[in-house]
């Protein structure tokens, strides 16, 4: 077995979980108390250990790069990062000099393994493809006439391995046999590279959230659902979420766990409120797309980032006036019209996919800064007011293929604020904290409902 530890999944302390959900129907038992650590299988280890190898590069690129120099799992000059990096675009090794850079936003990859589909247009079915595609191409400074050169030079680098590297378990023969009971010098370069893919796609599996959010303190406190469950619509969890809420309104009842106050818990309602259930208050509908507790459908939708892009550089209108079919996928550009990003219609031929990318998960956005597939906002405030003028754009009949959910929504300027004040309390906090968000300086909401 591999000796290193690392805090990940979510393995409840069983006093307080069943506390919560014992008492509710559609509770997803188990997340939301605490985390322990876990031992990682042989296999995981590996992965983690080529996870942040350089070596797998073109030799004769500019830049060496290894997953975490994208994927940061710690810090940078930012602070801490949640497997993401702080760029709207990160740098790519090149041939030529100058600098290349990836054509979208790298995204964390905390429960990122939870999807059915890869990449923010969900060009890859699973994780195992889609890392091996990425270690033979651009991304690793190669060129698509270079495939057999690439799995040629991963495989050399792993015989050459002399175990020496900082998470080194032995050398990469060695921790190949433990791992697949595979002897490298037998095995192809083909099949060595699939073994590689493997390995880093069990590692990536070991990256979760660990539910341990001042939200995740309010829901247990409250008595909330953390999660929603299979069963549940939306809009089925959100009225059952706001029966609950009144009733304890009504007594008095509402605990906030730090930092909760009345703008957080406002920004909380509105994220949760669909049309019916109050009329007079902003229907932010957000729960519609990113449902609890990872804060994803892991759908694709179309909320109009791209056609924002596109039309910053050649006006108000002209993506609407797109011809898909003669599209070329990239960053929108001067030079080229044609020359966009459809998202999900890249690879499924329907126009109902244009412009649809996939839902993100919420929690941790304090450490996952630039948002969106395209990095364009960098503040929680900017990405909600991209949010309320993609819903009075779909409502005036100006967004190209918006999607229906859109129409639903009615807040304004006026709640940014407390939407994003309510964002930051899915910032989990180390597992070993999250105790004393529950017992420490809980307060109780005094407000009357009228
Ligand atoms: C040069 C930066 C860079 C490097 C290096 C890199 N990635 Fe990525 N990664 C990205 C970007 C950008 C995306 C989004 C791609 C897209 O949607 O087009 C991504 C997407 C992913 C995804 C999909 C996540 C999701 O939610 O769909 C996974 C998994 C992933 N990378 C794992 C890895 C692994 C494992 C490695 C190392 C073998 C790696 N990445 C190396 C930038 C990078
Ligand atoms: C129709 C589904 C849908 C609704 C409704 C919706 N979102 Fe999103 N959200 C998405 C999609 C899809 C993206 C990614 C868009 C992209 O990258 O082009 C996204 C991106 C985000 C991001 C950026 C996260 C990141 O890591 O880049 C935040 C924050 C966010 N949404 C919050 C909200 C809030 C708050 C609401 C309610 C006011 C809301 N969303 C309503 C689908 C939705």
């Amino acid at each position: 077995m591999g000796t290193s530890r690392i805090a990940a999944a979510v393995l409840m302390l069983a006093g307080i979980a069943g506390l919560a959900s014992a008492q509710q129907s559609g509770v997803i038992a188990g997340r939301g108390e605490a985390a322990v650590e876990v031992e990682l299988t042989d296999e995981q280890q590996l992965g983690r250990r080529l996870f942040e190898d350089i070596r797998f590069n073109n030799p004769g690129s500019n830049i060496t790069v290894s997953c975490a120099t994208c994927h940061v799992p710690h810090q940078n000059y930012k602070g801490e990062r949640a497997y993401s990096d702080s760029v709207s675009r990160s740098i790519i090794p090149s041939r030529g000099g100058g600098r290349d850079l990836t054509l979208r936003n790298t995204p964390t990859l905390l429960d990122a393994a939870d999807a059915m589909a890869f990449n923010h247009d969900g060009e890859f079915d699973s994780l195992e493809t889609l890392i091996e595609a990425k270690l033979l191409a651009r991304q690793y400074g190669w060129t698509d006439a270079q495939q057999d050169e690439s799995s040629a030079e991963i495989k050399n680098a792993l015989e050459g391995d002399t175990g020496v590297a900082g998470l080194a378990n032995g050398t990469y023969v060695e921790e190949f046999k433990r791992a697949f009971d595979a002897d490298l010098a037998e095995t192809n370069p083909a099949d060595t590279l699939k073994l590689v893919a493997k390995a880093l796609a069990s590692f990536v599996g070991t990256l979760k959230t660990t539910d341990t959010a001042p939200y995740d303190a309010f829901a247990y406190l409250n008595r909330v659902n953390a999660g929603m469950a299979d069963t549940d619509t939306p809009d089925e969890f959100s009225f059952r979420l706001f029966g609950l809420l009144g009733n304890q309104e009504g007594r008095l009842s509402v605990k906030w766990p730090k930092p909760w106050d009345e703008t957080v818990y406002q920004g909380f309602k509105t994220f949760y409120r669909v049309p019916g259930e109050d009329e007079t208050a902003k229907i932010g509908n957000c729960v519609a797309c990113h449902h609890p507790p990872h804060f994803t459908d892991y759908a694709f939708h179309n909320t109009g980032v791209a056609q924002m892009e596109y039309d910053g550089v050649h006006g108000d209108g002209a993506f609407s006036k797109l011809d898909a079919d003669s599209v070329i996928t990239g960053r929108a550009t001067k030079e080229d019209a044609n020359v966009a990003d459809l998202g999900r219609a890249a690879h499924v031929d329907d126009e109902s996919e244009l412009g649809a990318f996939k839902t993100p998960p919420l929690r941790n956005l304090g450490k996952t800064s630039p948002y969106m597939h395209n990095g364009a906002y960098e503040t929680l405030e900017d990405v909600i007011r991209q949010k309320i003028r993609a819903s009075a754009m779909a409502k005036a009949g100006t967004l190209r293929n918006a999607d229906p959910e859109l129409l639903r929504m009615t807040i304004t300027e006026d709640d940014v604020e407390e939407l994003a004040a309510f964002l930051r309390t899915l910032d989990e906090v180390p597992p070993e904290d999250f105790r004393d968000i529950i017992i420490k300086d809980v307060d109780t909401r005094k407000i009357l409902p009228e």
